[in-house]
């Protein structure tokens, strides 16, 4: 089922009936702040009012022309402007191939030295998000030269790939800071464990090595025991703490997200905004099977 809809997340036939849907539509508002700049810092300051922090993503992905690629850069640094003015407690994760990366890697390098020239400016910072492993190693190269000029940036490692281990000792050793999650994306077998016991176990032993020798670290999961094992190692090696955060996404296990905050763990909720939500929406669907008989049930009745 998950290889499945990650699959379809490629459709542009199924994108199409998907978002003429009104039920989908519905279901995707439970993970998407809403279409424009102004509903996503509506739900960012009332994340920050919970005494939480935020990343806001601008949805979009693949992008096809450089035009398309100025135009997600122009609205990241209008977001990252209003989080300085309105002094948010966030910042802003972004995609590299909605930066350009499939069309000139040469744009895309200046649209994102350009946004994290502008993080550094304001004391801000940019999460580089990883896509598929088709993407990991230039993702890697760019985060690299962009933070030793100018520091503001950083990446994420996901577990389920077999190289994470060494890419996670490389970043660490550079200071550059790293969030780690599980991975969302559809791998074969040649770079990424298949198995949900393997990709928790790496998980586990990421999370430590993170914990341990990263700057700052970002451990994002909604799994409880994921949690558990980082509470246990941070308090095991009297790591404080303010020395890392949880991180979760908008809509998923929002009793969690408090609980974390109210034990003064810092927690920074993930929140998307935008029209092009179809892939993303596919994404969180993938790993909740539950989600998807419901919404097909519906959209078969209608
Ligand atoms: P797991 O999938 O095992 O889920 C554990 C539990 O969490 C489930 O039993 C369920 O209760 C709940 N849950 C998880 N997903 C749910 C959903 N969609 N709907 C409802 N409940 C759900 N991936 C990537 O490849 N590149 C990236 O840059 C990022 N960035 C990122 C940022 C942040 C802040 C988070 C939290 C996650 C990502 N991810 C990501 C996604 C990540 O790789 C992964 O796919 C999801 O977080 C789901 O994995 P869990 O760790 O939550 O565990």
């Amino acid at each position: 089922m998950r290889s499945l809809l990650l699959l379809l997340s490629r459709s542009g036939r199924l994108r199409r009936w998907i978002e003429a849907s009104r039920l989908a539509r519905r279901m995707a508002s439970r993970f998407v702040a809403g279409d424009l700049l102004p509903d996503a810092l509506a739900v960012g300051r009332r994340i920050n009012g919970q005494g939480m922090f935020v990343t806001f993503d601008h949805l979009g992905e693949n992008v096809t022309l450089v035009e398309e690629a100025a135009a997600s850069r122009e609205v990241y640094l209008r977001t990252l402007d209003e989080i300085a003015v309105s002094r948010m407690r966030a910042n802003v994760s972004i995609k590299l191939t909605q930066f350009g990366m499939d069309v000139s890697e040469q744009a895309c390098r200046a649209n994102v030295e350009q946004l994290v020239c502008r993080a550094a400016d304001l004391g801000s910072f940019v999460r580089v998000d990883m896509e598929s492993s088709v993407y990991t190693t230039r993702t890697l190269a760019l985060v690299t030269q962009l933070h030793e000029r100018y520091g503001s940036v950083g990446t994420v490692i996901q577990a389920y790939l077999y190289r994470s281990r060494a890419d996670i000792e490389a970043l660490c050793e550079r200071g550059i800071r790293v969030r780690l999650c599980k991975g969302a994306y559809l791998e074969p077998e040649e770079v990424a464990f298949r198995r949900k016991s393997e990709v928790d176990r790496n998980y586990i032993e990421l999370m430590e090595i993170l914990l341990t020798r990263g700057v700052y670290p970002a451990i994002a999961t909604h799994d409880p025991r994921m949690i558990d094992a980082t509470r246990e190692f941070a308090r095991r090696h009297d790591i404080p703490r303010n020395g890392f955060e949880f991180q979760m996404l908008y809509g998923i296990r929002r009793d969690l997200q408090r609980q974390l905050a109210a034990e003064d763990y810092r927690v920074r909720v993930y929140v998307p905004f935008g029209r092009a939500w179809y892939p993303y929406f596919m994404r969180r669907l993938a790993e909740r099977p539950a989600n998807v008989l419901f919404l097909a049930k519906n959209l078969l009745r209608n």
